[in-house]
């Protein structure tokens, strides 16, 4: 099937690794250009390199905290100049927390909340503007199931996602006139190098391997009994970037092998 992807320009924050990787490898493989962000330069440079080499397709990479205003500024900056703006923009840079409500300081809250949230505010207003002036264009927002379903030891985690879907669903409602859509997609359990090393650090020494552990977790949770491959969601991704979703706006998808208990 035909995306009708091909010499688009998609941004995607957190583009060096795991899922943020996926999507950028997924979109690549369309004929997509790509401009991506993340903090650590060599991991970028090295997935910036393997991009370009194996899909010939333009990529840069610029070093930028999205936790950080000025940082963003530069990143909005490196995409201005490269490309003179971008049809697609994937905010999916984030991280889990561990913490419990009455022991969490304000700072880990405002942290959390830049990271998730105003990343997200931060570049949908830098970048639509520009969607709008090339005749339209995608946002989606990586949020979590944690963002309905919370897990019990990352409160601040499943807050701020919460957040990000609402916003997700408020830029849409205000973004639809533009021709701009966006979308959440709320991700279930995905094998990314992140949970392979907690996985290893949390079994080291003990009679489970992490295979194990990990397959131990899937099992309690996902009805599916596995852990998704970060392809396997870079696929809805890539979908939903495509103008073969173009009724798709302003709704949140979910891809969790099941995990959701609830009907919404
Ligand atoms: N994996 C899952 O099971 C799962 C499930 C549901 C939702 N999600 C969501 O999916 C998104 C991606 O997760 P992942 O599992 O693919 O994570 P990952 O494997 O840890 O990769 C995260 C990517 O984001 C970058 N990054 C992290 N913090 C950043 C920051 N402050 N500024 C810029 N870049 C940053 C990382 O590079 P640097 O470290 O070099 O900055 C890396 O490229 C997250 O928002 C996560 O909450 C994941």
């Amino acid at each position: 099937m035909d995306l009708g992807l091909k010499n688009k320009v998609a941004v995607i924050t957190g583009g060096s690794a795991g899922i943020g990787l996926a999507i950028a490898q997924g979109l690549a493989a369309e004929g997509v250009h790509l401009a991506l962000c993340a903090r650590g330069e060599e991991r970028l440079k090295e997935a910036v390199n393997s991009l370009r080499q194996e899909y010939g397709v333009r990529v840069i990479g610029v070093r930028a905290d999205v936790s950080k205003r000025e940082d963003i500024d530069r990143f909005g900056a490196g995409i201005e100049k490269e490309f003179g703006g971008a049809d697609i923009l994937i905010n999916n840079a984030g991280t889990g927390s561990e913490e419990t409500i009455l022991e969490a300081p304000d700072e880990k809250w405002q942290y959390y909340w830049d990271l998730h949230v105003m990343a997200a505010v931060r570049l949908s207003r830098a970048l639509a503007p520009l969607m709008r002036d090339r005749g339209g264009g995608v946002i989606l927002n990586n949020a979590s199931i944690c963002a309905t379903q919370p897990l019990y030891y990352e409160p601040i985690y499943n807050v701020t996602k919460a957040a990000l879907v609402m916003f997700s669903k408020c830029l849409a409602n205000e973004l639809i006139p533009y021709n701009i859509r966006v979308n959440t997609i709320n991700p279930g359990l995905v094998l990314t190098p992140d949970w392979q090393k907690t996985a290893k650090l949390l079994t080291e020494g003990k009679d489970i391997t992490w295979e194990e552990y990990l397959d131990q977790i899937a099992k309690e949770n996902a009805p599916i009994g596995r852990f998704a491959s970060p392809e396997e969601v870079a696929n809805l991704f890539v979908f939903l970037c495509s103008p073969r979703a173009s009724y798709c706006v302003g709704s949140t998808y979910y891809i969790d092998g099941g995990w959701l208990k609830v009907v919404t």
